[in-house]
């Protein structure tokens, strides 16, 4: 079956899906993108991702390609399209095609390209016995959150982990506080039992898992600080993990080589990935 994608306007199968060799998106990474998780054909919470979206958008003055209720019929009939039950729909917005100039173009009509496949839930493995991360300079810009696919921090950080033999890589700021990884948002549990991830401030993505896993924390009665941490602390706690859309939760058991806690995931940890499936099952 050929995949197919929504672009500018139009279902069509990847081959002949393609988008203007002046479009901004090309050109100035001018653009902004969510990665929305599918669960049994239903989209996990669409509407923060929707909200998240607006917010990127606004804050760089690009206009909405269409209204929410067209862009629900788009992301749904995509994901039909590709017959896709368990995996993610990919929707990118930019500011679109125009002679190349740096300022905004007078008159550009956004373009909006949605994708959908499946993908095979995380190995259990990295549930069971947890991942490695590295800690790498955070060289990115200071609006971090605005989910811009200006992304090649990002991708050589991905990939520098990749070569350590980790899942991924924690970046830390000038104050040598970690930020966030790469493609998810990093947490620690202290030796209180509190958890502990840096506030959203504009170093980071907000992420949506984030704001599902703060419900089920608060639901459950454990305690949460929302500030950030060294990789020294990180590397004392006793359990540190990480979340986003595509990783769901996964137990973080070695930064840079050294052992988290037991070297093993932690109690508190397991039973917010437990609780975060339950989530997304019950919400798609
Ligand atoms: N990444 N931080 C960064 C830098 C991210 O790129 C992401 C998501 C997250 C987690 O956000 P969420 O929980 O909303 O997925 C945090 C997506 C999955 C990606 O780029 O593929």
């Amino acid at each position: 079956m050929s995949r197919i994608a929504y672009v500018a306007g139009q279902y069509l199968p990847h081959r002949q899906a393609a988008v203007h060799i002046e479009d901004r998106g090309f050109q100035f990474a001018d653009g902004v993108y969510e990665v929305i998780s599918v669960v049994d054909g239903h989209l996990v919470d669409e509407a923060l991702h929707l909200a998240r979206l607006h917010r990127s958008l606004a804050e760089l003055r690009i206009a909405a390609p269409m209204g929410d209720t067209a862009l629900k019929v788009v992301l749904r009939e995509v994901v039909r399209r590709n017959d896709v039950d368990t995996g993610i729909v990919y929707l990118q917005v930019t500011r679109g095609a125009a002679s190349r100039e740096h300022a905004f173009p007078k008159s550009a009509k956004p373009t909006l390209v949605v994708t959908s496949r499946r993908t095979k839930p995380p190995d259990p493995r990295l549930g069971e016995e947890g991942i490695a991360v590295i800690t790498i300079p955070d060289i990115r810009w200071q609006r971090c959150d605005i989910k811009s696919v200006a992304l090649i921090p990002n991708v050589l950080g991905k990939q520098q982990a990749r070569e350590a033999g980790a899942y991924e890589a924690w970046q830390v700021d000038r104050d040598g506080q970690i930020t966030e990884g790469t493609s998810t948002n990093a947490w620690i549990v202290t030796v209180d039992g509190t958890v502990v991830t840096r506030a959203a401030d504009t170093a980071i993505l907000n992420g949506v898992t984030r704001l599902a896993i703060f419900d089920i924390i608060r639901r459950e009665g454990y305690r949460l600080v929302e500030r950030p941490f060294t990789v020294e602390e990180a590397k004392a706690a006793r359990e540190a993990f990480l979340t986003s859309t595509t990783a769901d939760l996964l137990p973080v058991v070695r930064i840079d080589g050294s052992p988290v806690g037991e070297g093993r995931p932690g109690p508190l940890g397991q039973k917010l990935r437990a609780a975060y499936f339950a989530h997304a099952a019950a919400v798609a």
